[in-house]
């Protein structure tokens, strides 16, 4: 018996996680019909859009984007989405980690929560509460405190910051959101909770990682197949939340405790 892998057919085509090929019959790359008049950066996004074998798989799925398959297979591998859970989902336009967390969560059974936050607006997810805004606006940490009716049992974030295509700036752009998010985190999670976030290889990351350890009982990074290998995207998972050191909590500005401000 011949021996054939996964991912692959009997005529050698590439085939995705779907079992779809994604190469013309030809086995050649697929180009988008227009490509006149667009950007070079806009022409690659689009042959890589046309040839991900994840894009097909998140459509055909009727998932809103590729970036539910990456959450679906980081919890098929760890399992930390459980029913009724208490869930913030950070940056979630267009709503695909939404629809995951909908489905594995069983958030409409009515028990458990989900609240999503993005900067833009998304398309209605029943049973979700979709908060349209930035989450560093305190009003914002408000607005999910009442959603939640208090705690929440994990904090997600594939939040990015928009890319400039400079390296080393997109990087702090999005280590940057990323300590926000676990300021976020630090305010809403339970004991026991979890943490799951978008980071970037590189530089920062294992200062992040230091912070993490000092609130979580164990961390990991994730790379799920859907993740492309030549990016540096990673995924921090942490689990079993104890609560920020005293020196990182929350306090109010000085003006704010006592009316009065040292500068
Ligand atoms: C990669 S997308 C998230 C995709 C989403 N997980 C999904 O499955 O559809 C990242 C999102 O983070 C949002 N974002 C970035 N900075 C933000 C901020 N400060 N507050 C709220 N959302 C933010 C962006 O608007 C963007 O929609």
């Amino acid at each position: 018996m011949s021996e054939r892998s996964g991912n692959s057919s009997s005529s050698g085509r590439k085939k995705g996680s779907s079992g779809r090929s994604y190469r013309s019959k030809a086995g050649l790359t697929l180009q988008p019909k227009k490509m006149r008049g667009r950007k070079p950066s806009s022409q690659r996004w689009l042959t890589r859009q046309l040839n991900d074998p994840f894009v097909a798989e998140a459509q055909s799925r009727g998932f809103r984007s590729r970036a539910a398959i990456k959450l679906e297979q980081m919890d098929d591998k760890h399992q930390f989405l459980v029913p009724h859970m208490r869930v913030v989902d950070l940056g979630c336009a267009p709503g695909g980690w939404l629809q995951v967390v909908m489905k594995r969560c069983r958030i409409e059974t009515g028990k458990g929560a989900l609240v999503g936050i993005d900067l833009l607006e998304v398309d209605p997810v029943p049973g979700a509460e979709l908060l349209v805004g930035d989450i560093t606006d305190p009003a914002i940490l408000n607005q999910v405190h009442t959603a939640i009716n208090g705690q929440a049992d994990a904090v997600l974030s594939d939040m990015a910051a928009a890319t400039t295509g400079h390296r080393q700036t997109d990087h702090l752009r999005t280590m940057g959101l990323l300590e926000i998010a676990l300021d976020f985190a630090d305010q809403v999670l339970a004991p026991d909770g979890i943490f799951l976030a978008k980071a970037f290889r590189g530089g920062s990351d294992r200062q992040f990682q230091d912070m993490l350890n000092q609130r979580f009982e164990k961390v990991r990074y994730l790379k799920p197949p859907a993740s492309r290998s030549e990016s540096v995207e990673t995924y921090l998972l942490a689990t079993g939340f104890r609560g920020a050191p005293p020196d990182d909590r929350f306090v109010d500005a000085p003006e704010e405790q006592t009316g009065y401000s040292p500068i």
